[in-house]
């Protein structure tokens, strides 16, 4: 059934994403669809859907087709009335008062939520408006880093685990009602493998979360600095992300297991207006074997 629906899938050839096309988004799609939609996810770790004309109920609808949705604490107040499953990502003002989060600054590359004991699988960005330049969206392939990594340091981490701190944002910024810690080894959040398996492809990837305030788990603090400045020069090369320059209309889905993804700042005079909603995590991150 699947190879009779129009939905076409063509990989970028970078590292990682690919676009799909001959799909509407605001019908009802068929399990065949969503069945190769989610294939095609699991393959290329980020799915772009140019031209879509999606209201919150769409897109709600639309990313259900994957899971349970997930609200990120404490930003409630950004979810457009009636949709407490969609947050508003935007730097756009109304009398004075923010309608989103993130602002028109950058935000470095993270993981969503890593510090939690249960990430989010997934999240999807639909863009309302956007700005003509800057706010590009970047992704990094996972797999391919831990895949690429030389193998003095891939034995360095074997095995070891990070803390993912939970008291600062992907902007850096100390979060309501948190306390600054005074050693990285006393920072609050998650700890989850560095190198873990994919719970549906089976297959191993670097799991690093962000780079401010994180510890491997046992080291001394500057030991542990100097592996993850290490790790982090070898993820940030070019070769391993995909680079999205957005559009109105549309739709980016990523397997947050297996990507990082980073927010480049623009203009404070431009507009830019994001709807996203983001999968619930149902288990924790499993170490690889
Ligand atoms: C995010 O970090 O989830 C937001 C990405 C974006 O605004 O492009």
């Amino acid at each position: 059934m699947t190879g009779q629906t129009p939905l076409e899938i063509r990989p970028f050839g970078t590292a990682l994403g690919a676009e799909i096309r001959g799909v509407d988004l605001s019908a009802p799609q068929p399990t065949a669809v969503t069945e190769k939609i989610h294939a095609a996810w699991l393959d290329n770790l980020v799915l772009v859907f140019r031209n879509q004309s999606l209201n919150d109920d769409d897109l709600v609808k639309f990313s259900r087709h994957f899971g349970d949705l997930d609200m990120v604490p404490g930003w409630e107040p950004f979810s457009p009335e009636g949709h407490p499953e969609v947050l508003v990502v935007s730097n756009v003002q109304e009398d004075g008062t923010a309608i989103g989060v993130l602002g028109d600054g950058e935000a470095s590359w993270h993981t969503d939520m890593a510090y939690i004991p249960k990430p989010p699988p997934a999240s999807l960005l639909y863009s309302l408006e956007v700005p003509e330049t800057g706010g590009d969206t970047s992704f990094m392939n996972m797999y391919a880093a831990l895949n690429t990594l030389p193998d003095d340091l891939r034995q360095a981490i074997n095995g070891k685990t990070l803390n993912h701190d939970s008291s600062h944002d992907s902007g850096g910024n100390l979060r309501p009602n948190h306390d600054m810690f005074t050693s990285l080894s006393e920072a609050p959040g998650a700890r989850h493998p560095i190198i873990r398996t994919h719970p549906e492809t089976g297959k191993s990837a670097l799991f690093l979360g962000r780079r401010l305030h994180t510890w491997i788990v046992g080291e001394d603090v500057a030991q542990s600095d100097a592996l993850l400045d290490r790790l982090w020069e070898h993820c940030t090369s070019e070769d391993l992300t995909y680079r999205h320059h957005w559009q109105k209309g549309d739709l980016l889905m990523w397997d947050n297991r297996v990507t990082m993804h980073r927010r480049e700042h623009f203009d404070a005079g431009a507009r830019r207006v994001m709807h996203r909603t983001q999968l619930k995590g149902n288990q924790g991150v499993e170490a690889a074997a």
